[in-house]
């Protein structure tokens, strides 16, 4: 889950290069470094931290040449420094890399039973060597490269350069992400099209196996036995303001308030506003197997494994079908025995976290059938599953989801419905209340985003408690997880989500002055149950921050702080109540001073188990 980039033919390559880490950084921060070939060497920087600290060092002493390659690092093996930091050089080859060789304990072996040193901590540099003796066998880079890749095993993507070949540049996947830009007379070749965006819309997306040989203007792909394959190059659709803060002071923030638009955004291509009706028409093509569905299973990881959860109420409430959530890494490891005509769901916003993907690819073996819901169109999850749904949320930066989550919603509650509606068991007038509720959500969500103040100004307060528990019951349980999980991430704080009914079965010990405790408890079918619940907390001295429906005197009488949310069907209430728990999280952890786009030991797709 580092971002790698590389350039060829261009004389801005090194800020090309930069530039496409910094909009990678959210793949990994702890250490960046780059190589570029001047024509006749090839010279590197690196450092740790941040990339800023790369920057300062190039501000002093820049790199010239035209081809060069850059890597962002999320550390697994070796810790963050200088001398684990990519790209890696050994001999005439330079190597960056996304991913982890599996077998590198028996490579490091091998290659010092060669007598060779080895300089890092890391699996990375294996790479460099393996490539730099084949190189010097065969003399030539992509065979080199077709002898290295067999003697390779795990997940990688990699780029590499070579002092003898200045012009050429190669790189291939066995599974990270990694696609080629087409510019005038250049190519960029990133983990993440936002490296690639301001450069050019032309595109294409390597596959697991493939590789990409350029020299000077021309390029090859090839599969692993360097046959010549052909690929087609796309044309995708994008906005620069995308990527920018426009004006906000982070990206999380930015992205909180961008919510209302995203859930719009994300319904527009499943709901036909004139007649209120669901339209899925990839999923209709698949009617019958719907029809036949008598059981789904939701799996994803951290928030969105939240938002499956939410899921697992909308469907069996809505379409009325059993509905199962897991965590991807729990799944695939317990031999799960999935049903026959049964539907398995994968969340994920990146669409790469290896933990899903696997849990895919288990799910394909025993015959079932696999659909996405994924934010980034084209990645691994996309491109392998059967059926294929998508958040429409936009570019996600902030490594603390948010918008995505939401997205992740709305299309659950949509799927819902075009399940019932299949089913049969969706009359007409239920369908319309359901587009209705869900087209009048974002104007309701811009209300509950005033709450900003509110955080911005509590802050300081909030942030000297010991600890946080956040409960809810029904869909808001999930909420409540999310919620902890949020301030867990940002804040580095103690969180706990629970459900509210369980309180008296352990957690309620911890309960004290010094705890907040933070109480969705909106009007529904479990409101008096969530009351007694809050009830009890506030008897044992927590300290109650309730969310709740409009004008609830009784929540506003038993507790500190009282955040009155619009009135909604029971549906609508979670892209309410997680909002003021996004702003909780991020004015806590701004006022505690951590970086909260980029908060520490994460990154935003993890690619790795
Ligand atoms: O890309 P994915 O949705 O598969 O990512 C899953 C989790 O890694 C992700 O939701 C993570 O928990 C977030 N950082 C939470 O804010």
């Amino acid at each position: 889950m580092c971002g790698i980039v590389g350039c060829v033919g261009r004389d801005d390559a090194q800020d090309v290069i930069i530039k496409g880490l910094k909009s990678l950084e959210y793949r990994g921060y702890d250490s960046a470094g780059i190589a570029m070939h001047n024509g006749d060497y090839i010279n590197r920087t690196r450092a740790k931290g941040k990339l800023m600290n790369l920057e300062q060092k190039l501000a002093k002493d820049p790199l010239i040449g035209k081809n060069g390659i850059g890597h962002t690092r999320w550390a697994t093996h070796g810790p963050p420094s200088e001398k684990n930091a990519h790209p890696h050089s050994i001999g005439g080859v330079s190597i960056v890399h996304n991913g982890i060789i599996e077998n590198y304990l028996e490579l490091r072996d091998q290659l010092k039973s060669m007598g060779l040193d080895i300089y890092s901590d890391t699996d990375s540099e294996l790479i460099a060597h393996l490539v730099n003796i084949e190189v010097k066998k065969t003399g030539e880079l992509a065979s080199a490269v077709k002898n290295v890749i067999p003697q390779l095993e795990g997940a990688f993507a990699v780029l590499v350069l070579s002092e003898k070949h200045p012009d050429e540049m190669i790189a291939f996947t066995n599974g990270p992400p990694l696609l080629v830009g087409f510019a005038e007379e250049s190519f960029i070749i990133a983990s993440d099209l936002l490296a690639i965006m301001p450069y050019t819309n032309k595109v294409t997306y390597l596959s697991e196996g493939e590789i990409i040989y350029i020299n000077k203007t021309n390029y090859k792909f090839f599969n692993n036995d360097l046959k010549e394959i052909q690929k087609n190059i796309e044309t995708v659709d994008w906005s620069d303001e995308l990527v920018e803060k426009s004006g906000y002071s982070h990206f999380m923030l930015k992205e909180i308030f961008e919510q209302p638009r995203s859930m719009a955004k994300s319904l527009e291509p499943y709901i036909d506003v004139d007649n209120h009706s669901i339209t899925m028409p990839e999923l209709e093509k698949h009617a019958d197997f719907f029809k036949s569905v008598e059981q789904v299973y939701i799996i994803a990881c951290g928030t969105s494994f939240y938002s499956g959860m939410v899921g697992e109420y909308l469907i069996e409430k809505i379409a009325g079908v059993s509905c199962k959530v897991d965590i991807a890494s729990e799944f695939r490891y317990r031999e799960p025995k999935l049903i026959k005509n049964s539907l398995v769901i994968l969340i994920s916003q990146s669409g790469e976290t290896a933990d899903t993907l696997a849990a895919l690819r288990l799910a394909k073996e025993q015959g079932v059938k696999t659909m996405t819901l994924c934010n980034v169109q084209h990645s691994s999850m996309d491109r392998e599953s059967d059926i294929q749904t998508y958040m429409n949320a936009g570019v996600e930066i902030g490594v603390a989801s948010t918008k995505a989550f939401i997205c992740s919603l709305s299309v659950l509650n949509v799927f819902s419905g075009f399940l019932a509606k299949v089913k049969g068991n969706f009359e007409k007038s239920e369908e319309e209340k359901l587009v209705k509720a869900l087209l009048a959500t974002p104007s309701h969500m811009e209300s509950v985003l005033t709450y900003d103040k509110f955080f911005a100004d509590a802050a300081e307060r909030l942030k000297s408690y010991k600890g946080f528990l956040y409960m809810g019951r029904g869909v808001h349980f999930p909420i409540a997880l999310e919620g902890a999980l949020k301030l867990k991430e940002l804040a580095y704080m103690h969180a706990e989500g629970y459900a509210a009914g369980e309180m008296k079965h352990g957690p309620l010990a911890l309960i004290d002055e010094q705890m907040a405790v933070v109480m969705l408890a909106p009007q529904d079918d479990l409101y008096e149950k969530t009351i007694s619940n809050l009830e009890t907390a506030k008897a044992r001295g927590g300290q109650v921050i309730s969310i709740g429906t409009i004008q609830d005197k009784k929540l506003k009488e038993l507790s500190i702080n009282f955040l009155s949310l619009p009135e909604v069907d029971w549906n609508i209430n979670p892209f309410l109540a997680v909002i003021p728990l996004q702003l909780l999280s991020f004015h806590v952890a701004n006022a505690l001073g951590h970086d909260v786009d980029q908060p520490r030991n994460l990154a935003k797709s993890v690619t790795v188990e």
